[in-house]
């Protein structure tokens, strides 16, 4: 068994939890699927992400394998607001089977740029605009919409354009209600939250989509991120909900469960894993006969990706080590706007035994920019690298240019060992 395999989310050891099966020690330090980090900080510079073909695709196994096990018929839309690296996207393009889950008029044209079909493209957002509906129409991919707003704005664009049949098919996307993301954090669980129909309007939202010459084919519930195991509960009674609505609306082809297969980001997480997912899928969804799909992110890309950065300034103040990057949380929010601080391990020695507790602050002009706080860690010395992980979902996705620090370089490495650069 892989040191990182679905089941055990890999731990080797509780002060090594985020050392996942991609990554290892070798002699130059840090290796992600076998190629060592160091000398591509050299080459390429730092802030720099680095994905591996290689765990994206395990995790792809990964997941097709549990979608199987349902017995029904599923399709994977890879939610490209984690990671949208044109390289990333190619890897998916190449899988074959792969499809893309968007949330903005870009999201679908990069996903068009890079030879996903509409038919092969989800989109799922709120809050659209008359020119946000436009230009998806133009694109034509399939719609998952959460307002009678966007239902009636939506159809009076379909009408305007003369579309017929496929092109006037919609999702619902419904509201959870239950509370099952990270540590139940309201940023990170979806249930009461600003999206969605509820359960119990469905129907009516049904007729109300039909009046305005629309057919309801999809029900779209994405219910939190890296959900833990303890979620499996909620879940489960959310899914049964979703089969219930799905009776009632013969029309429903489609019962789309969005992502929220999370990963380890902290030593003491006990993810959701993907068979107790599959088996909640089996029990309340398969037995509709209607095809599930889902749009994974965080399980798919965290653990193929890792940040590096270097290490500017090592200084004892006022009895404190803080240890200062040159990367802030322009670079990575984890840490400054969900609480959570990645692993940071030095690159060379990444199994170095810490020496005292540090902080570890980026290089951004605001108090919250402490990437962890009061952290075991290893000597280190300025000009030295350090990795986060995991880092491959939601990290140069969710980057700004605060204080004009502009973006991480990112890297694949592909499959055969080779580093692609790609165009941002
Ligand atoms: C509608 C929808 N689908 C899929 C995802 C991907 O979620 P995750 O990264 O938890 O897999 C998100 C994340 O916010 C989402 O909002």
């Amino acid at each position: 068994m892989t040191a990182n395999s679905t089941a055990s989310h890999g731990i080797q050891s509780q002060d090594r939890w985020w050392m996942s099966d991609g990554l290892s020690e070798s002699p130059a330090g840090l290796a992600l699927d076998g190629v060592a980090l160091a000398p591509l900080a050299e080459a390429h510079g730092t802030p720099l992400y680095v994905h591996s073909e290689l765990t994206l695709r395990r995790r792809l196994g990964e997941l097709r394998a549990a979608l199987q096990a349902t017995g029904a018929p599923s399709k994977i839309y890879f939610a490209m607001k984690c990671n949208r690296f044109g390289p990333v996207l190619e890897v998916m393009r190449r899988e074959g089977d792969l499809g893309l889950d968007t949330c903005s008029p870009r999201e679908v044209e990069r996903a068009l740029a890079h030879g996903f079909a509409p038919s092969e493209i989800s989109f799922t957002a709120g809050n659209l605009s008359e020119r946000d509906l436009a230009r998806v129409a133009d694109a034509g991919p399939h719609v998952n919409l959460d307002t009678r707003s966007a239902l009636r704005r939506w159809a009076a664009e379909l009408n305007r354009r003369g579309a017929r049949g496929e092109a006037r098919k919609v999702g619902l996307r419904l509201d959870p209600k239950v509370k099952v993301g990270w540590r139940a954090d309201p940023k990170l669980s979806y249930g009461d939250s600003k999206f969605g129909f509820a359960f119990d309007e469905a129907e009516e939202v049904a007729r109300y989509a039909a009046g305005l010459g629309l057919e309801v084919d999809e029900l779209h519930v994405h219910a939190g991120w890296a959900m833990p195991r303890s979620a499996a509960d909620d879940l489960g009674s959310a899914f049964a909900q979703m089969a219930e609505v799905a009776r009632a609306i013969p029309s429903v082809r489609v019962l789309d469960v969005g992502g929220g297969l999370g990963w380890r980001y902290r030593a003491d997480d006990d993810p959701l894993t993907p068979a107790i997912w599959s088996g909640l899928l089996r029990q309340h969804l398969a037995p509709t006969g209607r095809t599930i799909v889902c749009e994974p992110g965080t399980y798919v890309a965290a653990s193929a990706g890792v940040l590096l950065c270097e290490v500017t300034t090592v200084e004892l103040r006022r009895g404190v080590r803080w240890i200062g990057l040159n990367a802030g949380h322009n670079i990575n929010v984890f840490a400054a706007h969900y609480g959570i601080p990645l692993a940071i391990v030095p690159l060379r020695r990444p199994l170095a035994e810490p020496v005292g507790p540090a902080n570890i602050a980026g290089n951004i002009n605001e108090a919250n920019d402490v990437f962890a706080r009061e952290r075991p860690m290893p000597e280190l010395e300025e000009g030295e690298w350090v990795a986060l992980a995991p880092a491959g979902a939601y990290g140069q996705s969710m980057a700004s240019d605060h204080c004009m620090r502009g973006f991480a370089g990112e890297i694949l490495i592909a499959a055969d060992g080779s580093v692609q650069l790609g165009v941002r």
